[in-house]
């Protein structure tokens, strides 16, 4: 994919890992990017929790890692401008934290706890609001003499007859947002049915005249459905989620194959054992060893999925809490 800019920066080779809560720990989006991201957001982290309760809390899930990432973004939530200004000055006055390249805002989140605060997905239904949250954060970031771009991921819409949001993009344009994303689901579908990519054109077209890069986003599995979100869609970027999860590789083989090179083959079974064991270790360098090894249990299903012997290797790894049990089970010195 050609390379775009996002506000000041240079997004080479713009497919990027989607944030997902509970799957992008800070070692799996370095290793994403490693293997062809362009880049990796954080999960969704509450701007209303950092304004009041400080950074500490949530430092867990916005931890980043400029030198190793390259380029980073924070994935905010809220439903409140003034929580995202609180938010946005905490996070760029924090040591580590303020070298933050993008701040993401969610608008696309479907879970009950979160929309019914007004936040994420429920911003479909208030753009004046969700126009409000954009300009504020830009407002914020200028007013601190910093130059970090504000980018957005939402969906089609809310309800299930909703089949793409031209009137919002364009509300979310006009504010500044310096680049969208869409899902091709609705709220209402939460992660079920098919994404629809004529919908994620609809919103597409809605922005073309601006000039902002756009993002498609919504089961792109391979190098086939990569392909075709691109041309159904004219996106400028995409945003890979689900199938990364225990796999990785899949940015190697999406860039290969879009760049019309010979898709590499997926690793055997000790180097996908490896891969989650260097996840496993890279949690254990800020996370006390019981809670890294617990939180890591709903991830190494994915990697070890398919694997000879799977279902009883992740039986005994769910009962365990230390990495060196871990590292027995899957038989690794
Ligand atoms: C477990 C899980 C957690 C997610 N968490 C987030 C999140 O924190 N922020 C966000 O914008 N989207 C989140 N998403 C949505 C994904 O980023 C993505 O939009 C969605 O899964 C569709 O893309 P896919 O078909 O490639 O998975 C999450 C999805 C899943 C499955």
């Amino acid at each position: 994919m050609k390379s775009v800019k996002i506000g000041n920066i240079n997004i080479e080779n713009p497919i990027c890992l989607s944030p997902m809560a509970g799957f992008s720990s800070l070692p799996f989006r370095i290793i994403c990017n490693e293997m062809g991201a362009a880049y990796s957001p954080t999960e969704l982290v509450s701007a209303r929790s950092i304004r009041y309760n400080g950074i500490d809390k949530s430092l867990r899930y916005m931890r980043i890692a400029p030198e190793e990432e390259k380029i980073t973004a924070i994935q905010l939530f809220g439903s409140e401008p003034e929580d995202f200004e609180a938010a946005i000055e905490t996070i760029l006055s924090t040591p580590v934290l303020k070298e933050v390249s993008i701040i993401d805002i969610n608008m696309g989140c479907p879970v009950p706890k979160v929309v019914k605060t007004g936040s994420g997905s429920a911003l479909m239904e208030d753009p004046k609001r969700a126009a409000a949250i954009v300009s504020a954060c830009k407002k914020k970031i200028a007013e601190l003499c910093l130059n970090v771009p504000v980018t957005v991921k939402t969906r089609i819409g809310y309800n299930s007859e909703d089949k793409g949001k031209p009137e919002f993009a364009k509300a979310l344009a006009d504010a500044g947002c310096d680049m969208i994303c869409v899902h091709g689901r609705t709220r209402i579908q939460m992660y079920h049915g098919e994404s629809s990519n004529e919908a994620i054109a609809v919103m597409r077209e809605a922005v073309r005249g601006y000039n902002i890069p756009f993002f498609a986003n919504g089961d792109i599995t391979d190098v086939k459905s990569a392909k075709k979100i691109i041309e159904d869609t004219g996106c400028d970027g995409i945003m890979i989620g689900r199938a990364a999860r225990g796999n990785p590789w899949i940015f190697e083989q999406v860039t290969a194959g879009l760049s019309g090179r010979d898709i590499p083959d997926l690793p055997g079974v000790q180097d996908r054992k490896l891969m989650l064991m260097r996840e496993l270790e890279g949690r254990l360098k800020y996370l006390p060893e019981d809670v890294a090894v617990r939180e890591f249990r709903s991830v190494m299903p994915f990697y070890i999925k398919g694997l000879p012997g799977s279902a009883q290797i992740k039986v005994k790894l769910c009962s365990c809490n230390k990495a060196d049990e871990v590292k027995e089970i899957l038989g690794i010195d």
